[in-house]
């Protein structure tokens, strides 16, 4: 349809104005099929359920969190958006045109980014700095020397002299550096949405800082989009306008920031917030909210997936899966107790619990 790519104007960009969603994820699953074992004609079928069933929207111009243990399929959700892994079913519209329809993979792939955790893993260790950066667009079809000058405006941009780093090798930078040098290299195509996948997690606390700074800064000057998946739910609610909730493959809260590290309706997202380590000596808990391990993604629990570690479940939470829906406006979850007519009785819960419901 549109060859060549297209650089959007600034007006036309994603911030400012009502929100409407930038990447709209339907039903988007990933199995890990487990590598035939023995003989069991079970065995082969047995599959990791790491992303099963996920659907959410990216608003444009937002930031929107991910959270939720290890293992609980951040990062191939992560993958699945930029299709570095293909999924099993699902569906991806980016800005209203279906991915594969009326949108090429080509061009997703120029408007969405990623930058992960490894500030090697994007670099060749082979190329210098300016050509590791000038790479996408050359492929796109951008000549050599505009590249190049777009590299060098880039890391001006991103606080790095390009007298000094240009001619570099990924070696010779530090972490946060180098970290710098990856989002430079996000933003060469214009993209609309990056995705940042623990992007900050392994830098130094104030190294850290200031690359959260720069990416909020870049946020308004290119009006980005970002996802952005951490661990660390101080930063996830200090960057973050909404936040998503994953436990076992599935989205199980998604809520305004403040909402949800407030008033958190699913009793997982309470027991993960219970577990940020508080700076009010008074508040911190001896008892690790969270017990034990989550179950095996291969063999997901009953119903609700949760209920082997909720302080709140019920029988029926073992035989009823529960439907994610909008419990409050713009405050989504998948539990029981907040559904109606769902069988959960809600009389059992002592009253102090149910206050804030
Ligand atoms: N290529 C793969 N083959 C088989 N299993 C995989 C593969 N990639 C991920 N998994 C499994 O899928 C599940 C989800 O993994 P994923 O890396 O998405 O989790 P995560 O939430 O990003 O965890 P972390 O917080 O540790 O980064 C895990 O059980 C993981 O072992
Ligand atoms: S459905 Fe039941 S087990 Fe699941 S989170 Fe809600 S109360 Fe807990
Ligand atoms: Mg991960």
């Amino acid at each position: 349809m549109n060859p060549t790519p297209q650089v959007l104007p600034k007006d036309r960009r994603d911030l400012g104005g009502p929100r409407q969603p930038l990447l709209i994820v339907r039903d988007l699953k990933k199995h890990f099929p487990l590598k035939k074992t023995g003989f069991g004609l079970r065995r082969e079928r047995l599959a990791v359920r790491a992303v099963d069933g996920v659907s959410f929207e990216i608003l444009k111009g937002e930031t929107l969190g991910v959270v939720g243990e290890s293992g609980c399929g951040k990062s191939t959700t992560a993958r699945l958006l930029m299709q570095l892994t293909a999924q099993d079913s699902g569906e991806l519209v980016f800005d209203g045109q279906a991915l594969g329809a009326g949108l090429s993979l080509r061009e997703y792939r120029r408007q969405t980014q990623m930058v992960f955790q490894d500030s090697y893993s994007s670099l060749n260790p082979r190329m210098t700095i300016e050509d590791s950066i000038a790479f996408g667009p050359t492929v796109h079809g951008v000549s050599r020397r505009e590249a190049l000058a777009r590299a060098h405006d880039l890391l001006a941009r991103v606080g790095l002299e390009p007298a000094r780093f240009a001619g570099r090798y990924p070696h010779e930078l530090s972490g946060g550096q180098r970290q710098r040098v990856n989002i430079a290299r996000a933003l060469a195509l214009e993209p609309r949405l990056i995705i940042l996948d623990e992007s900050v997690s392994a830098l130094d606390k104030s190294v850290e800082a200031q690359v959260l700074n720069l990416l909020q800064d870049l946020k308004q000057d290119f009006g980005l989009t970002y996802l952005f998946i951490s661990h660390d739910l101080g930063v996830v609610r200090y960057v973050s306008d909404r936040v998503l909730v994953m436990y076992l493959g599935e989205v199980v809260e998604v809520g305004e920031a403040e909402a949800l590290f407030e008033r958190p309706l699913h009793p997982y997202t309470e027991a993960l917030l219970r577990s940020m380590p508080s700076t009010d000596p008074l508040k911190r808990t001896e008892q690790a909210p969270l017990a034990g391990d989550p179950p095996n993604p291969i063999d997901p629990p009953s119903g609700c997936r949760f209920h082997t570690r909720c302080a709140y479940a019920q029988p029926v939470c073992a035989e009823r899966a529960p439907r994610f829906h909008e419990a409050l406006p713009g405050h989504a979850v998948a539990c029981l107790r907040h559904e109606p007519e769902s069988g959960y009785d809600r009389r059992l819960i002592p009253v102090q619990e149910v206050a804030h419901v």
